[in-house]
């Protein structure tokens, strides 16, 4: 049987580990080629994991993948990106923007710097891949950027008030950008994970112990998620702000209703 997303292509920032690893693995093994996007290509590293790693294992998986690095912050190296990604493959498909970064420190005592990085990296970042994506996406007529939440957009906890800041407008940012393209068969959702999930990146920034982690959850709901979000069409579901697990139980209903 034909995997869902065979022969589509799929850019995921952020993608040299944590969810955007996962996420690029559980593409690849719904059928599609995978454009990982990050800035880290040599290990050693405070945190493990490279874009050439993540190749390796969505090729090994059987997919065609290419390793690209690329800061989002930077709008030249985005470009650049895209037209890497379309000399490689010749279409996108999909854009998952899940790249991020967070500092936790209350706003009396955030550098501006920090605060700026934050913004740039969650916010603008997602920004640009979007825009960079539009244009062949719209001569296609047809597309899915799937941008990534936090419980953290509607949750306040102190310290975290950048990455709260920058997870709310890429909520808001999803719905208008959805509006706009409404009627270009280009579908723009954002996914979130309903729990706290095992991620080097938070490990590391949190400082979590095994005891603190007792309930965080796997990537697995935010990969099956993805992938199930990636292969529905613009006219099927656009402008949504969904948890994986909310989504999930969505699918589940229509499976078992034979829609
Ligand atoms: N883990 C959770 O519980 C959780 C919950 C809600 C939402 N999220 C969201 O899920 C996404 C992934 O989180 P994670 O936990 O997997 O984090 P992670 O393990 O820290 O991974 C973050 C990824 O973002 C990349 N990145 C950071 N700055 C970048 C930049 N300037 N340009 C390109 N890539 C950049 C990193 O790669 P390089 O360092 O190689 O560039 C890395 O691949 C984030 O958007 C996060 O906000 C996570």
């Amino acid at each position: 049987m034909a995997e869902a997303l065979e022969r589509k292509v799929a850019i995921v920032t952020g993608a040299s580990r944590g969810l955007g690893r996962a996420m690029s693995l559980a593409l690849a093994r719904a059928g599609a080629d995978i454009v990982a996007a990050a800035r880290t290509t040599e290990p050693g590293g405070p945190l493990p994991g490279t874009i050439g790693e993540t190749e390796a294992q969505v090729t090994a998986l059987g997919r065609r993948a290419l390793a690209v690095q690329c800061d989002v912050t930077k709008e030249e190296q985005v470009q650049a990106l895209v037209q890497e990604a379309l000399d490689a493959f010749g279409r996108i498909d999909v854009l998952v923007n899940n790249a991020g970064v967070a500092f936790v420190v209350p706003v009396a005592e955030m550098p501006i710097k920090r605060w700026d990085l934050v913004l740039a990296v969650n916010l603008r970042g997602t920004v640009l891949c979007s825009q960079a994506v539009l244009p062949s996406m719209t001569e296609r007529g047809s597309g899915a950027i799937i941008n990534i939440s936090s419980m953290l957009a509607r949750r306040s906890v102190p310290g975290w008030a950048a990455y709260s800041a920058s997870k709310a407008a890429i909520e808001r940012f999803t719905v208008s950008l959805a509006q706009e393209v409404s009627g270009s068969g280009i579908a723009v959702n954002c996914l979130l994970p309903a729990a706290t999930v095992d991620t080097e990146g938070l490990s590391y920034l949190t400082r979590a112990s095994e005891t603190d982690k007792a309930d965080w959850a796997t990537t697995g709901p935010m990969e099956r998620a993805v992938a199930y979000l990636a292969g529905l069409g613009a006219e099927a579901f656009t402008g949504q702000v969904v948890m994986d697990q909310e989504l999930l139980g969505w699918r589940d209903l229509h499976v078992s209703q034979g829609s």
